[in-house]
């Protein structure tokens, strides 16, 4: 089971790998864009502050803009993985990568079938979008993590699914539940996990009690 930062923030990275719980990081073009600064400077950074997988995504919609990209990309550092959108393009670019030892983790996935092909195609980890499935009514987790993993597990596929696009804690506990290997959390929602008003209520009560005996 392991989490990964969905976020291209540097101070977002360091704080959260600060509290001992990321084994990775995911980014997109969207979150590139928002942090507005030098992408492969901003990869390189975070590629030396988290020690596990870090996923960037180029813009190339053919075949061959796909391989030169992420043939480019894969040199900024020893541990990314190449974001190819699931397309028959990008089929074809993830096959050609991976003779080539570049791991891939194919991206922008809605359906089960997608995780299959991408897997055959040789990507090391598929990326189904459960929030933005969620977003237009279909339960996400339901229709894609379940199904996947089952097809997984049945056939000892070795791709890694990576939950993605996750708006709450109850989506990631909903993606563990469901088996899936990874999940790709925004900060927010990875900060918003760790609170229940009953600690926080125990912690004032305990203080409480001790200083109410020996009062610092
Ligand atoms: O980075 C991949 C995925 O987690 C993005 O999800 O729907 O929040 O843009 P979304």
């Amino acid at each position: 089971m392991k989490f990964f930062l969905d976020t291209a923030n540097i101070d977002e990275i360091k704080k959260a790998v600060s509290w001992g719980v990321i084994d990775g990081v995911t980014t997109n073009p969207t979150l590139m864009a928002k942090e507005g600064k030098d992408v492969k400077e901003t990869i390189q950074r975070i590629a030396e502050i988290v020690k596990g997988p870090v996923s960037v995504e180029g813009i190339g919609q053919t075949k061959e803009d796909m391989v030169i990209e992420a043939q480019e990309m894969n040199k900024w550092a020893e541990n990314l993985v190449i974001k190819i959108p699931t397309t028959w393009e990008g089929m074809e670019a993830i096959k050609v990568l991976s003779k080539e030892g570049i791991k891939t983790n194919a991206t922008l996935i809605f359906s089960p079938l997608q995780c299959v092909l991408a897997a055959k195609a040789g990507a090391n980890y598929v990326s189904p979008f459960i929030g933005r499935l969620n977003d237009v009514g279909q339960d996400g987790t339901e229709t894609l993590i379940e199904d996947t993993v089952t097809i997984f597990r049945k056939h000892g596929v070795q791709t890694e699914i990576i939950a993605a696009s996750i708006r709450t804690p109850l989506d990631v506990l909903r993606v563990l539940k469901a088996g899936s290997h990874i999940v790709t959390i925004p900060f927010a929602v990875l900060e918003k996990m760790i609170s229940h008003p009953l600690t926080e209520k125990g912690i004032g009560q305990f203080l409480a009690d001790w200083n109410s005996r020996f009062s610092l």
